[in-house]
C-alpha cells in the first residue's frame, strides 16, 4: 500500500493508500504485495475489455511502432486511422457517416459539443449554444464536459467560475417526468438557443444500465424535429459492444446525430476515443465553414489506430458482442438470485455485460461505497462504486462490468464473490 507521503506522485484522495497493481493475466491482476484479484470492472473502469494482456493487440501495437509510432494529423494521414475510421462506420455504425479520433472520453465529448456548436453556427443558427443533459450524468473532467452534469456539489464544486450555465433534467424510469422537464428547460430557455441534447443512451458508471423507458427517447425524438436541437449520445462506456450491441443506441428507438466512443475502442492498450456523426452534421459544415479545427496532438496517431484496429479484429473474429448479447441475460438472472433478499441492495439492473446495484439509502458519511470496495477486495474481487450525491440525484451503486472475453466459470465466480461480499456487509 502506498499512502500520499510515500510516493512523488499527486493521487487523488491524499487521505486513501493504495495498492500497486504489477501485472495483469486475462481476468486476474495481481498486485506487488502478491495479492490475485478478479477484475470485476474491466481494469476497474470498464476499459479493459479483452482483459489484460491481449497478445493480438499488443502485437499490433509493436508492429505499428517498428513502422511508425507517431505522427501528428495536421501534416500527413495514416493508413491505421484510415482503415479504423472505416471500420467503424462499415462494421460498427453503418448509420454514421465519419469519424474524428481522440484520446480521451473526455476529449470525444468535448470535441461532440464543439461540432454540435459549428453545426449551429455554419448554418447561420448562431444563437444556439446551450446544452440540456440529465443531471446525474458525467461526461468528463474537462471543464466543458464538467458544465454538462448536474452534480454541481459533488463534482462541479470549485470549478463553476468555469463552467457553463447548461441545464438539466432528471431521469425517470417510465421518462413521463423527463419529458415533462426537458419541455419546461426548453420553454425557460427559448429553444432557439439551444444546441443539444447530451447523454448516455444506457447509463455507465452513473446509474449503471439505467435507461428510460422508449416514450422518453420518441418523445426526445419528436422534440428534435421540432425544436431543431441536435442530439448527441455519450458511448463511452457503452460503445464497442459492452451492452450486447456495438453502440447502446441500436437497442433503442433513436438514433443520435453525433455519437462518442472511449474507453473500449483501445482496451487498456492505447488511449483512443473518437466521435462519429451523422451525413448531415458533416454537410452542415461542408456547405459553411469547411473547417472543423481545434484537436489534441495525439488524435489519430498510427499507434493508437493500429491498436483500436485490433482491438474491433479482436471483437469480430471472437464474436464478443454476441456473446455479451447472449450471455447478458443470465449474467444478470445469475446476479438478481445471489443477491436476493439482502437488505442492502435496493436493485439490479443490467444489458449484456453493463450491471449495476443501487444500495439502499446510506448516511452520507458513512461513505458505504468505499467499504463494499475494500470488502470486495478481501474477497479477491475488483468492482466499481459510485457514492451517493448529496445533489439527490442517485445513491451508493455498485459498478460491475466483466471484460468482454470473461468465461462462464469467471461470471460464475465473480457474481459469487459479489454475493459473499455484500452478505458479509449486511
Ligand atoms: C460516460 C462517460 N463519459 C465520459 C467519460 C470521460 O472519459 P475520460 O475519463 O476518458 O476522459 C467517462 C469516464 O468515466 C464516462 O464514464
Amino acid at each position: 500500500m502506498i499512502t500520499a507521503e510515500q510516493t512523488s506522485t499527486f493521487p487523488r484522495f491524499l487521505d486513501l493508500a493504495y495498492p500497486n497493481v504489477e501485472r495483469g493475466e486475462g481476468l486476474w491482476v495481481y498486485t506487488a504485495d502478491g495479492k490475485k484479484i478478479l477484475d470485476a470492472c474491466s481494469g476497474g473502469a470498464m476499459v479493459a475489455n479483452l482483459g489484460h494482456g491481449a497478445q493480438e493487440v499488443i502485437q499490433a501495437g509493436a508492429r505499428q511502432a517498428e513502422k511508425i509510432a507517431y505522427f501528428y494529423m495536421d501534416h500527413f494521414t495514416n493508413e491505421p486511422m484510415e482503415q479504423l475510421a472505416d471500420r467503424l462506420i462499415t462494421t460498427t455504425a453503418p448509420e454514421m457517416a465519419r469519424v474524428r479520433f481522440a484520446s480521451s472520453g473526455s476529449e470525444a465529448n468535448e470535441a461532440a459539443l464543439r461540432l454540435a456548436r459549428s453545426y449551429h453556427v455554419d448554418r447561420g443558427e448562431g444563437e444556439r449554444w446551450r446544452v440540456i443533459s440529465p443531471a446525474q450524468a458525467y461526461h468528463g473532467s474537462t471543464m466543458a464536459t464538467l458544465a454538462l452534469t448536474g452534480r454541481t456539489r459533488t463534482l462541479q464544486h470549485p470549478y463553476e467560475p468555469y463552467l457553463s450555465p447548461h441545464l438539466h433534467i432528471s431521469m425517470d424510469g417510465s421518462g413521463e417526468g423527463a419529458l415533462r422537464e426537458l419541455d419546461a428547460r426548453l420553454e425557460e430557455a427559448g429553444p432557439q438557443t439551444v444546441a443539444a441534447f447530451f447523454c448516455e443512451p444506457i447509463s455507465g458508471a452513473a446509474r449503471p444500465a439505467f435507461s428510460p423507458s422508449e416514450k422518453f427517447w420518441r418523445g426526445l425524438d419528436e422534440r428534435r424535429a421540432k425544436h431543431g436541437f441536435l442530439i448527441c449520445f455519450d458511448e463511452v462506456v457503452t460503445g464497442m459492444g459492452r451492452t450486447g450491441t456495438w453502440f447502446a443506441y441500436q437497442q433503442l428507438p433513436i438514433e443520435p446525430d453525433i455519437v462518442t466512443v472511449g474507453k473500449g475502442l483501445g482496451a487498456g492498450y492505447a488511449p483512443i476515443s473518437a466521435l462519429l456523426c451523422k451525413q448531415h452534421v458533416y454537410d452542415a459544415i461542408d456547405r459553411g465553414s469547411r473547417f472543423f479545427d481545434l484537436g489534441h496532438t495525439w488524435d489519430g496517431a498510427p499507434i493508437s489506430c493500429a491498436t483500436g484496429l485490433a482491438v474491433l479484429d479482436a471483437l469480430v473474429e471472437s464474436r464478443l458482442v454476441e456473446r455479451v448479447r447472449e450471455r447478458g441475460p443470465r449474467l444478470l438472472a445469475d446476479l438478481e438470485s445471489a443477491l436476493r433478499g439482502n437488505p442492502l441492495v435496493a436493485e439490479v439492473r443490467g444489458r449484456g455485460f453493463l450491471l449495476g446495484i443501487s444500495l439502499v439509502g446510506m448516511p452520507d458519511e458513512l461513505r458505504f461505497d468505499e467499504r463494499v470496495e475494500d470488502s470486495a477486495i478481501e474477497h479477491g474481487l475488483l468492482i466499481t462504486t459510485t457514492h451517493s450525491t448529496p445533489d439527490g440525484y442517485a445513491g451508493d451503486e455498485v459498478v460491475f462490468a466483466p471484460a468482454l472475453t470473461s468465461t462462464d466459470d469467471e461470471l460464475e465466480l465473480m457474481v459469487a464473490r459479489l454475493a459473499a461480499t455484500m452478505k458479509d456487509l449486511s
